[in-house]
């Protein structure tokens, strides 16, 4: 779908508040070089670092050049660019109403200098606390709207539940208007995920298969293998609902279960996306399951457990796992269970999604002792890109003995390089397409889902790091597709749970 070297560019000028932070470093200073570079649009692109430092512009300069190095990217001309696109813009307190005024001057001065209409890109790579005095101080500031285009780049986690969404988005409305804001969620710039649409309405074959009467179940599992990490300070107040089933995973239950929209536009997309949450019944506890990792074992090394992790209350409740039975109720989905997992410290970091099909109707070759698998069709998110198609074959012996196989395509092999997730979407704001944005009724629909149960948790238990999540996930569904989360190909239907 979208590539970054497909959408046109206009000169701007790509504010990034937040610059000194991980996100900047480790990927929208490597995206945004990697995009000018690729539209050719390198003498009209430029870009204002902001932080609450008193850097110059040289020393944010020496700063930006090996960062963008340890992502690869190095050579002369990464020094030119450097030298001659990057300014850096210091704001000691983002309250004081003269930190803004200041910017607005700096912003305005750099537009001179360089020749370039008022088109500007302003990227809150900021906590989420900061997000509300940042809008309020650029709004005020006179900076959300000016003689060219004005668009504002905002990251998850957009709230913290229904009111502070809200909220948030009343302030941002005070002074941009819709389609002035792109909501980040980054698993809308993977190619894969973008590639369920063309899967789904570029392809004749599937797209008859795709409801109620073909397909049993649809399985959602993001696991990550490491624990928190640097993160507990944020994570101990979020939790796997949080910081994950609201936004990635609801995005892409969106996509695999959307009606076609009438056009391949923003618009009609992502209304047809916020169908699909607004259709999603209550959650009750019966449908849950969260989890807590203890100490264990990943990847062959001992873990502690989520309590004694670095800045993690000892009597911590914050789940780090959640799964759930989601019903989308439409006339497509009704009936077929939409099973959502996803955790820390599971045995492997990855995200799949398995479309279980019915089985055969007539089991006739159950007098040679296999029952045929369902076929599945596994979407691979990370870590490698593609789809595997799951299907049965007869053995070469003389019996009529059945083995699993897979179809296999993976994004690499076919097409090399793709372009990292936060590429494909800074391309698409710079060329002014909302796509692959969050829309201000998908925030409010998913919050409007999610709240009820934020409000009113079940138990959390606990699993071993290192598991699929605490047992009680086998009673919400017995036979996981866990065969389809590894790389390496299955034989017999022994090898396939
Ligand atoms: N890091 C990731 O991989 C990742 C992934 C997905 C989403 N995100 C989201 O992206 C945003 C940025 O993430 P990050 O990891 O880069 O965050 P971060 O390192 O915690 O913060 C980024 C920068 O914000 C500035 N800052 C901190 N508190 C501030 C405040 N109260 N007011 C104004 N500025 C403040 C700091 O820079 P100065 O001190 O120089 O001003 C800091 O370097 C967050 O909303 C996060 O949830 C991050």
């Amino acid at each position: 779908m979208k590539q970054p070297t497909a959408a046109p560019s206009e000169p701007h000028l790509f504010v990034i508040l937040g610059v000194t932070g991980d996100l900047a470093e480790r990927k929208l200073l490597p995206a945004f070089y990697h995009v000018t570079r690729q539209h050719g649009c390198e003498g009209d692109s430029f870009l204002l670092g902001v932080g609450r430092r008193t850097w110059s512009d040289g020393e944010f300069r020496e700063r930006t050049k090996p960062a963008l190095a340890r992502s690869g990217i190095r050579g002369d001309e990464l020094e030119e660019w450097c030298d001659d696109h990057v300014f850096f813009h210091g704001v000691e307190n983002y309250d004081a109403p003269g930190g803004f005024k200041s910017l607005r001057e700096r912003i305005e001065s750099i537009e001179r200098d360089c020749g370039l209409p008022q088109n500007r890109i302003y990227y809150l790579a900021l906590p989420p606390e900061a997000f509300s005095t940042t809008v309020t101080g650029l709004g005020e500031s006179g900076l959300a709207h000016g003689n060219g285009w004005s668009r504002l780049v905002i990251e998850k986690p957009f709230g913290r539940d229904l009111d502070t969404a809200q909220a948030l988005d009343a302030t941002i409305h005070r002074y941009f208007s819709e389609e002035q804001i792109y909501r980040i969620d980054h698993y809308l710039g993977k190619t894969t995920v973008q590639n369920m649409l063309v899967f789904r309405f570029a392809n004749g074959l599937f797209e008859p298969l795709w409801n109620r009467d073909r397909i049993s179940r649809i399985e959602v599992t993001v696991g990550e293998d490491l624990g928190v990490g640097t993160r507990a300070g944020y994570y101990e107040s979020a939790g796997a609902l949080r910081d994950m089933v609201q936004n990635h995973i609801l995005q892409l239950i969106s996509l695999v279960a959307m009606e076609p929209p009438t056009a391949f536009e923003a618009d009609a997309i992502r209304s047809e996306k916020v169908k699909v949450v607004r259709s999603i019944t209550e959650i009750s506890h019966d449908d849950v399951v969260l989890g807590q990792y203890s100490a264990g074992r990943v990847n062959g090394e001992e873990v502690p457990g989520y309590s004694e992790e670095p800045k993690v209350a000892a009597n911590s409740q914050t789940e780090t796992y959640a799964a759930l039975r989601l019903q989308v109720d439409t006339w497509r989905w009704h009936g077929v269970p939409f099973y959502v997992r996803t955790g820390k410290r599971l045995p492997e970091r990855t995200t799949k999604i398995a479309i279980v099909f019915r089985e055969a109707p007539l089991p006739l070759f159950r007098a040679f002792q296999t029952e045929p698998t369902p076929n599945v069709l596994v979407i691979s998110i990370q870590p490698n890109e593609g789809f595997d198609l799951f299907f049965e074959v007869k053995t070469p012996d003389r019996s009529f003995k059945l083995d699993t196989k897979r179809l296999t395509f993976r994004y690499h092999e076919q097409f090399g390089r793709i372009p990292e997730a936060y590429e494909t979407l800074i391309a698409d704001v710079v060329a002014g397409d909302q796509t692959l944005f969050v829309h201000t009724d998908e925030v409010d629909a998913s919050w409007r889902l999610l709240t009820p149960l934020l409000n009113n948790k079940p138990a959390v238990r606990r699993y071993e790091a290192g598991r699929w999540g605490p047992d009680e996930i086998y009673h919400l569904l017995p036979d996981w597709s866990d065969f389809c989360l590894t790389e390496s190909d299955t034989t017999a239907n022994g090898g396939v749970s």
